[in-house]
């Protein structure tokens, strides 16, 4: 089988490593890609957004399965896309995707089913959604309806904070078209989840949940980025949350999503808040996480491509998804100065140090092959991710592998999965 993976970061370096594993896959072609990569699948100069090239290529190549692992080319409907030239194709359809794609549906949608999320109000004037705000409690929660690279989401602890941020949003359009319309949310407090699933339309498969750190700095501190580590599994994800998110949340999402007429395959990504009220939506994505796929793949036993082929075939209720009972822990190694300003073409050495040491992973989420070698090309540089018996073992695993990588302005958080000391 020829596989193409659309994307080019940590995620698809993880999605690449899994369907690498796979008997079924001969070969896996990458577009864009990236350095790392270009190690297991051949990189494609195509980008994620440029439809019709990669339709054309996936013709011309006989791809048998595209993997589509970012949000904007699903949420821009590259899916249908490829099912109008015939393409098998894994991931929601646009009318699915706009999930992810609009939080001011995503937020309709669990009002009407009644699946537990923040309070909210949708606005598409930002006169009315002042007026709102001014009656209301603090802190509040402002989020651009689009997507925004996942900083669209405004905590606003004062009413002089919330005026600004519904300009910023609205008026002075910070996120873009994003903030054309805007949700206004109660604020929650509790511990977050990442609980990723597969979806065949009607059945869903959880997979074994993730936490994620979104701001840049220890401590919670700094501004919020793409994510700078994570580990798996959450030791605060208790039986008795999935029982309720089971009862409550996952399948009637995918239920929901049925009976609009968006039926839904691919994966869901859930987005959980543990507040003292149980377990609340805070968002859905349309795919998987990252960085929590590059702690959840490698931990997964079943063949990813099997399990993406029931998806896409309706017979997910036949797979009997399992992961190994174990833990993983990824330090992202980002450019100095990410989520802002920072320096890219800096050399990255010692990459080779992995290289026959099982349970170690490098996934490439920045980088760049030139004539000097491998180079850091964006924010996040690196996902070092390292496997043990349990949390604590998987963390000081990880932490060890950090020192294998270098480059000049490498920067990481040092307190990834310190959260497991509390549980
Ligand atoms: P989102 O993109 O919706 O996941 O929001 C990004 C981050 O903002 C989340 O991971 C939370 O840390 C925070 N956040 C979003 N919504 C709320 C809320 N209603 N209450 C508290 N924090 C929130
Ligand atoms: N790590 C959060 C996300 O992928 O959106």
């Amino acid at each position: 089988m020829k596989v193409l993976i659309v994307g080019s970061g940590g995620r698809e370096h993880a999605i690449a490593a899994s369907v690498a594993k796979s008997e079924k896959v001969s070969k896996i072609y990458c577009a864009p890609g990236n350095g790392g990569i270009s190690q297991i699948a051949e990189c494609v100069a195509i980008g994620a957004m440029e439809f019709d090239k990669l339709v054309d290529f996936a013709k011309e190549t006989a791809i048998d399965l595209v993997i589509v692992g970012m949000d904007d080319p699903l949420v821009g409907g590259l899916v249908d896309k490829m099912e109008e030239a015939g393409i098998r194709t894994f991931g929601p359809r646009k009318n699915a995707a706009i999930l992810e794609g609009s939080k001011a549906f995503s937020k309709d949608l669990m009002k009407k089913y009644n699946i537990p999320t923040a309070a909210y109000e949708n606005f598409d004037d930002p006169d009315a959604a002042m007026e709102y705000i001014k009656k209301g409690n603090f802190p509040v929660v402002l989020k651009a309806d689009g997507l925004a690279l996942g900083k669209g989401v405004l905590i606003c602890n004062t009413l002089e904070e919330a005026m600004d941020g519904v300009k910023s949003i609205m008026l002075d359009k910070q996120f873009g078209a994003a903030g054309t319309r805007m949700v206004v949310e109660e604020f929650m407090t509790g511990r977050e989840v990442s609980v990723l699933s597969f979806v065949d339309g009607k059945t869903i498969k959880t997979m074994t949940s993730a936490q994620d750190h979104k701001r840049a700095k220890d401590g919670d501190q700094g501004l919020n980025t793409g994510g700078m580590g994570t580990f798996s599994p959450s030791p605060f994800y208790t039986e008795e949350v999935d029982e309720f998110c089971k009862k409550y949340i996952y399948q009637a999402t995918v239920d929901a999503m049925a009976a609009e007429g968006r039926e839904f395959k691919g994966i869901i990504f859930f987005g959980l808040m543990l507040t003292p009220n149980g377990p609340r939506v805070l968002e859905y994505n349309a795919r998987f996480g990252d960085p929590e796929a590059q702690v959840v793949l490698p931990r997964m036993k079943n063949d990813i491509i099997e399990v993406m082929e029931a998806c896409i075939d309706g017979t997910l209720d036949k797979v009997d998804l399992q992961f190994e009972d174990n833990a993983a822990v990824c330090v992202v190694l980002a450019s100095d100065g990410y989520p802002l300003a920072y320096e890219k073409g800096k050399v990255i050495t010692g990459l080779d140090n992995f290289e026959g040491k099982d349970g170690y992973y490098c996934f490439h989420a920045g980088t760049k092959v030139t004539e000097e070698g491998l180079v850091t090309n964006g924010g996040r540089v690196l996902g070092i991710t390292a496997k043990g018996k349990d949390l604590k073992e998987a963390r000081a695993n990880a932490y060890e592998a950090t020192k294998w990588v270098n480059f000049d302005n490498k920067y990481m958080r040092n307190d990834i999965g310190k959260a497991i000391d509390e549980a």
